[in-house]
C-alpha cells in the first residue's frame, strides 16, 4: 500500500460542490434557454486539439505565448497538443472538419485552462459559457451576438455591466494602422514597461491595452484603429452601432479594446462588472473573426461569438447580491425506522412519479434520519414505523413553513405528496 497522503486540487483550479455547483447549473440553463431561442445548437467538442490549432489564435499573444497547457501524448511519433485555452478555435476547427450548412450557430459551455498567476477571479481552470456564429458580414449578426450576452446577463439579473466595444478594421486597413502605430510607438519605445518596450513590435495593438502608467501616458496621443477604418469597415461598424441603438443595448466606445487574441477583425466587443476590481472585471468578451476559417484551413467564411466566464459572473452576482435561485435539493425525505424495506421502495416510487427524494442509510436512530432530513432541505418528510407499516399509512411531516403532520394511505401518499408539493 502506498503511504496515505493528502491531495488537494491542482494549483488555480477548485472543486464545485452543491449546493454551490446548482449555480453552475443556473448559469448554463439560463444561457442555453437565451441562446437556442435563437437559433443556437450545443457544440462539444474535444478538450484538447493539435497545439497548432491554437496557434492561429495568436502567436504573439500572452495565451498561446506563456499560458498554454501544452504536452506530446504516446503516439508513435507523439502528437504535440494543447488543452483548450479558448473555445473559438475549437468550433472553427469543428467547423472547418464538418462543413455544416452556413450560417452556422453554436453555443458551448467548456472548461478552458490557462497558466496564468491565480486569484480572484482568475484561474488555471475556468469555464465559458460562448457562442460562435459563422458565414455572414452582416452587421446585424453582430447586433445579435452581442445583444444574446447583454440579454444573458438580464435574464440572470445582472445589472451593473457596461458594454464597451470597437472595431479593429480587417486586411485592407488594419496593415497600414498597424504601420503607423508601430511608427508612432518607435518613437516612445523608451517610455514604454518594461514588457512592451521589447515586444511592441510583435504586436502593436497590445500596447493600447496595457493598462501600466508608463503605457498608458506614451499611447495619450497615439492613433488608434477606429480613425483609421476603410470605407467597407467604416460602414460595417456604423451599422452595428445603430442597429444597438436600434435594440436599446447602452454601449461605450473604446478605441483601446484590441482583446487579448489576434484572431479579431472589425468589431470587438467586452461587458465589464462595474461592481468587480478592474483587473478581473471582463464577465465576457468577443467580436469578429472573419480570417479565423482561412487561417484553419477552410474556405474564407466570416464569424463572430463571445466567451463569458462563468466564474467572473458568479462574483459579479455575489457583488451586486443577485442571488441565483439554486436548486433547493430534494424535496422530500423518508424517514424508515421498520429495518425493512420502506425507504427503498417510496425513494423509488416518488423518483419515478418525478418527485426528488432521498433517504438516510445504515438503519439510523429516528432522531438521526430526522437530522439528515433537515440538513437535506426537503420541504416534507414522509416518516414509516412500525406502527404505520401496520396500518398501511405514511405520516407526513412538513419540515418547511410549519403545518400539521397528517396521515396518508400508503397507496394514495405519492399522489398526494404531489398535490402538496
Ligand atoms: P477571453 O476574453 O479571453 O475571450 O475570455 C472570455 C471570458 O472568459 C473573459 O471575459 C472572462 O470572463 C473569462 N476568463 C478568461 N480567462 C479567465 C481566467 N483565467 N479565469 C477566469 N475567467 C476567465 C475568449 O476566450 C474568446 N474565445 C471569446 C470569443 C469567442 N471571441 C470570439 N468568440
Amino acid at each position: 500500500m502506498p503511504e496515505p497522503v493528502s491531495f488537494q486540487a491542482p494549483k488555480g483550479t477548485f472543486d464545485v460542490l452543491a449546493p454551490a455547483s446548482t449555480r453552475y447549473e443556473q448559469l448554463i440553463a439560463t444561457f442555453a434557454a437565451v441562446v437556442e431561442r435563437a437559433g443556437y445548437g450545443l457544440l462539444i467538442s474535444p478538450m484538447f486539439e493539435d497545439v497548432a490549432v491554437f496557434h492561429r489564435v495568436g502567436e504573439a499573444t500572452d495565451v498561446v505565448r506563456k499560458e498554454m497547457y501544452d504536452f506530446h501524448d504516446k503516439g508513435d511519433p507523439p502528437r504535440h497538443l494543447a488543452l483548450r485555452p479558448e473555445g473559438t478555435a475549437s468550433v472553427v476547427r469543428a467547423w472547418v472538419e464538418h462543413r455544416p450548412t452556413l450560417p452556422f450557430k453554436a453555443w458551448y459551455a467548456a472548461p478552458s485552462f490557462r497558466y496564468e498567476a491565480p486569484q480572484a477571479g482568475r484561474y488555471r481552470q475556468h469555464h465559458q459559457l460562448g457562442v460562435e456564429a459563422l458565414g455572414t458580414e452582416d452587421p446585424d449578426l453582430d447586433v445579435e451576438v452581442i445583444g444574446l450576452l447583454d440579454g444573458f446577463y438580464r435574464a440572470i439579473g445582472l445589472t451593473g455591466v457596461a458594454l464597451r466595444i470597437n472595431s479593429l478594421g480587417d486586411a485592407v486597413c488594419r496593415p497600414g494602422y498597424r504601420a503607423l502605430l508601430a511608427a508612432y510607438l518607435a518613437e516612445r519605445a523608451d517610455q514604454l514597461c518594461d514588457e512592451h518596450r521589447e515586444r511592441y513590435r510583435d504586436n502593436p495593438l497590445r500596447v493600447l491595452d496595457c493598462k501600466r502608467p508608463a503605457c498608458l501616458a506614451a499611447t495619450a496621443g497615439a492613433p488608434f484603429q477606429a480613425d483609421h477604418l476603410c470605407e467597407a469597415c467604416a460602414a460595417h461598424f456604423r451599422r452595428v452601432r445603430d442597429g444597438l441603438a436600434t435594440v436599446g443595448v447602452a454601449y461605450r466606445l473604446d478605441p483601446r479594446l484590441v482583446r487579448g487574441l489576434d484572431y479579431y477583425t472589425r468589431t470587438t466587443f467586452e461587458f465589464a462588472a462595474t461592481a468587480l476590481a478592474s483587473a478581473q472585471n471582463a464577465v465576457g468578451g468577443g467580436g469578429r473573426y472573419d480570417g479565423l476559417a482561412e487561417a484553419l484551413g477552410g474556405p474564407p467564411t466570416p464569424g463572430i461569438g463571445f466567451g463569458c466566464g462563468i466564474e467572473r459572473v458568479l462574483l459579479a452576482c455575489e457583488a451586486e447580491g443577485v442571488e441565483l435561485a439554486g436548486s433547493p435539493g430534494v424535496a422530500v425525505f423518508v424517514v424508515d425506522t421498520t429495518g425493512g424495506t420502506a425507504a427503498l421502495e417510496l425513494t423509488v416510487a416518488l423518483r419515478a412519479a418525478g418527485v426528488s427524494a432521498d433517504r438516510a442509510w445504515d438503519g439510523r436512530s429516528f432522531k438521526a434520519q430526522f437530522k439528515a432530513a433537515d440538513r437535506s432541505g426537503a420541504r416534507v418528510a414522509l416518516v414509516v414505523g412500525d406502527d404505520e407499516l401496520a396500518r398501511g399509512v405514511v405520516a407526513v411531516k412538513p419540515l418547511r413553513g410549519g403545518g400539521p403532520q397528517t396521515e396518508v394511505a400508503r397507496s394514495a401518499v405519492i399522489e398526494h405528496v404531489r398535490t402538496i408539493l
